[in-house]
């Protein structure tokens, strides 16, 4: 077994913590987290459908390690990133006797991760957690960065703490197991990083498009390595998104806003939501004459080539009405005082920040965009 791993760091002072890229980690989870943990006993947090599939590794991994892990396991699905799920989680770990000196595992992907950090964070006014992410976007974007949220019924991630982990461990074997789909989509996240600011990955990616999108595992560590040094950059100069972090939300304003009309359902996965809200806002430069249109057609041309689309009318689970897009994109916690700032790109490599969008134009725009 291959175990040249690659380590990433998160530059935050005190907070600073390692991301851990590499193959056969569960097995080795247990010798990597045994130096943060205070005593034998961790809690697992897992994704009910990963746990049928990891959680046999992951504990033998551990014990190896001489830890101890008490699996608490949570229902797969965005239903779960919800205040009732929260309250479970939380009541299920205090039941279990978890102290706020015990060590915290957030095993899933993007929902049990970002549930198991708030639940972690609030737990007796906050306990350390690690990410053991299992799902390609997960890797890339969610369990990096220390964002933890649930969802309320006024919308996305609007529940929720920036509570650092301490470790994530990234292990590129469990990727084995994810659907193509999901891979795609864990792709729009990291094809996300090029189109901010890194032409060269930019390049990287368009050649590697088929090897990424047929699951081939260097091509993905390649991805994932460079993906987690771009968040780990971008969170070390503006941990609460003050001003950099927000371009990590390229794509993200229009994709929530879809998410949102779809109601959160297995037709459109978030990744898959961040592409085509990818290939909008580099449309969207286009029309307001800040992005050559050469440029945005190469954004979209690798989003396809990695198997996702880019158009709303190709979108599953609509229907995608561009009233309803315009008012929950007005209800985006991005938005201030009435004002929408939206993440736009002058080019590949080019995103910025666009503040005070102006609705009429941008209404404009989505009517255009969601006519089939
Ligand atoms: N996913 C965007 C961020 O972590 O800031």
């Amino acid at each position: 077994m291959v175990q040249d791993d690659h380590r990433v760091r998160v530059e935050l002072a005190e907070r600073s913590y390692e991301i851990v890229i590499g193959r056969d980690l569960l097995a080795r989870s247990g010798a990597l987290l045994a130096p943060l943990a205070r005593r034998p006993r961790v809690f697992v947090v897992a994704d009910a459908a990963v746990a049928a599939l990891h959680a046999p590794a992951l504990k033998a991994g551990l014990e190896a390690g001489g830890l101890a892990p008490i699996i608490i396991e949570v229902q797969p699905g965005e239903a779960s990133k919800s205040m009732t799920g929260l309250e479970a989680v939380l009541d299920r770990l205090i039941l279990a006797g978890a102290e706020r000196d015990d060590l915290i595992l957030a095993f899933g992907g993007g929902v049990v991760g970002d549930l198991t950090g708030l639940a972690a964070g609030l737990l007796k006014r906050g306990a350390r957690f690690v990410q053991l992410p299992t799902t390609l976007l997960a890797q890339v974007d969610s369990s990096v960065g220390g964002k933890t949220a649930v969802n309320s019924a006024a919308g996305k991630n609007m529940i929720g703490l920036f509570h650092q982990p301490v470790m994530v461990l990234a292990d590129l074997d469990v990727l084995d197991t994810l659907p193509e789909r999901e891979r795609a989509a864990g792709l729009a996240e990291v094809a996300k990083y090029a189109l901010i600011d890194d032409p060269d990955f930019f390049s990287f990616l368009e050649g590697a498009a088929p090897a990424l999108k047929a699951g081939d595992k260097a091509a993905l560590a390649r991805a994932v390595q460079v993906s987690c040094a771009s968040k780990a950059r971008i969170v070390a100069l503006d941990e609460t998104e003050q001003a950099e972090r927000a371009l990590l939300n390229l794509g993200h304003t229009f994709g929530h806003a879809l998410e949102r009309a779809n109601g959160y359902g297995p037709e459109l996965l978030h990744g898959e939501a961040v592409a085509v809200g990818m290939a909008m806002a580099y449309r969207y430069s286009v029309a307001l004459g800040r992005c050559p249109p050469e440029e945005a057609k190469s954004a979209e041309a690798l989003l396809r080539a990695l198997g996702l689309r880019t158009r709303v009318p190709e979108l599953d689970g609509g229907p995608y009405p561009a009233a309803e897009l315009l008012g929950h994109m007005a209800h985006d916690k991005k938005a201030k005082n009435g004002r929408l700032t939206l993440i736009l790109a002058s080019g590949v490599g080019r995103a910025y920040i666009h503040r005070d969008a102006e609705i009429e134009g941008l209404k404009v725009f989505l009517e255009r965009e969601c006519v089939g």
